[in-house]
């Protein structure tokens, strides 16, 4: 099955509803990644405390300063912990902060005409054609693989960017010839987590390693061998973090800074998974799983604490009940997807781009392949 190559989401900002009273907590002595404007990078600060007043970080400071702390702030020790900003998805349909999309993935099967109507409106060219770029709406282009130079002069000229979806579009064949060089103007994605993992720490990981296969690949095929490293942890780290913030135009996500939002991801640094670890931004983005998150701050409100799930005070529905209608339309898919006949793709994908049947793999040895 193959997914379109654009798909465009014109979002528009949203007040995020926070629930329940707001709290005064101080994460206390922690290792920090923040981003430093002035110095336009990633930095670590080690030993420090977050205090969180309400939905907002109101300070970041060295432990053990004598920061006023309001009296009723709950003290949490996070020696050892790494504390992180929110992570940032862009697309993911079930979890963005996104009020209005136009998102269409019925391009095998709708008639002509429909597809035609949709293309007409997803390219950065065509939506700058119809006046929908130059305006405060941030507009976010997914699974933009066909993306053109021009395209990309007008993200950057209009602050628009691309949601990478690495594992979505490894898993379809979209390829990227040319999301890494645009990662500038880009987040990360997960995409509808229904054929690959559900987690951005994942996005980022495979992102960075296929980009570096990517880039020392060229320099080998010119029998040529690569002395350094073409992209860096920080770098993922910041494509999963701050990017996606950008995106929604919110300098106020995706930072731990006083007067962001308090969205915070707290990594138990002392797991065995993680253990020895000195660069807190390479044990998440390399070593880290989602077993090692401790705690999860969203608007200042605990969503996981100690590595349990919280459910919201005003929640529209039990947790019981909501497993119960996610797994009863699991199951009513998955009937109706093995019913429905396979699509067969033949002929041609468009002029002078044909339909191919790979080879697959042999994983066995002797007999069998093992597919
Ligand atoms: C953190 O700073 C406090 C206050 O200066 C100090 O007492 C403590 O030993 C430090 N912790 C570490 C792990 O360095
Ligand atoms: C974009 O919009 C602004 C304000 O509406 C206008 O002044 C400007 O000329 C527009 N730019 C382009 C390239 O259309
Ligand atoms: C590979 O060689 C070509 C031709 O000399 C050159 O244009 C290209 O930049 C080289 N690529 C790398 C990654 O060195």
């Amino acid at each position: 099955m193959i997914c379109p190559t654009y798909t465009v989401l014109l979002t528009v900002l949203f007040a995020l509803t926070s629930f329940g009273s707001s709290s005064h907590v101080l994460f206390d002595g922690g290792t920090i990644v923040i981003f430093s404007e002035q110095a336009r990078a990633v930095q670590v600060l080690r030993n420090h405390s977050v205090l969180i007043e309400g939905d907002r970080i109101s300070a970041v400071f060295p432990a053990g300063s004598d920061h006023r702390v309001p009296s009723d702030t709950e003290v949490i020790p996070a020696n050892g912990k790494i504390i992180s900003p929110g992570l940032a998805e862009s697309v993911d349909w079930n979890a963005t902060p996104v009020e209005l999309g136009i998102s269409y993935d019925e391009f095998y099967n709708a008639p002509k005409s429909d597809v035609d109507g949709v293309i007409g409106l997803i390219s950065p060219t065509l939506l700058n054609e119809l006046g929908l770029l130059n305006g405060s709406t941030p507009v976010i282009f997914s699974h933009a693989t066909g993306i053109t130079p021009d395209d990309v002069a007008l993200l950057r000229q209009y602050n628009h960017h691309i949601a990478i979806a690495p594992e979505s579009e490894m898993h379809f064949g979209h390829g990227y010839p040319h999301s890494h060089k645009v990662m500038d103007q880009a987040a990360l994605a997960i995409d509808a987590s229904w054929a690959w993992s559900g987690d951005l720490v994942s996005q980022a990981r495979l992102w960075l390693q296929s980009v570096r296969l990517r880039l020392y690949q060229e320099a080998l095929d010119n029998w040529t061998i690569p002395k350094n490293s073409p992209m860096s942890v920080s770098q993922a780290f910041l494509l999963a973090t701050r990017a996606g913030a950008q995106a929604l135009r919110r300098s106020d996500l995706g930072i731990i800074s006083a007067g962001a939002k308090a969205d915070i991801v707290v990594f138990d640094g002392n797991a065995f998974n993680l253990m020895g670890w000195n660069n807190p931004v390479a044990a998440i983005i390399l070593h880290s799983h989602p077993g090692n998150v401790e705690h999860v701050l969203v608007d200042g409100q605990f969503r996981k604490r100690d590595f349990k799930r919280v459910i919201p005070r005003v929640a529209s529905r039990s947790l019981e009940d909501a497993t119960d209608r996610f797994l009863n339309s699991a199951r009513r898919l998955q009937t109706q997807f093995l019913k429905d006949p396979p699509i067969i793709l033949g002929g041609d994908h468009k002029p002078a781009a044909p339909y191919i049947t790979l080879n697959e793999v042999d994983a066995l040895p002797g007999e069998g392949t093992g597919y």
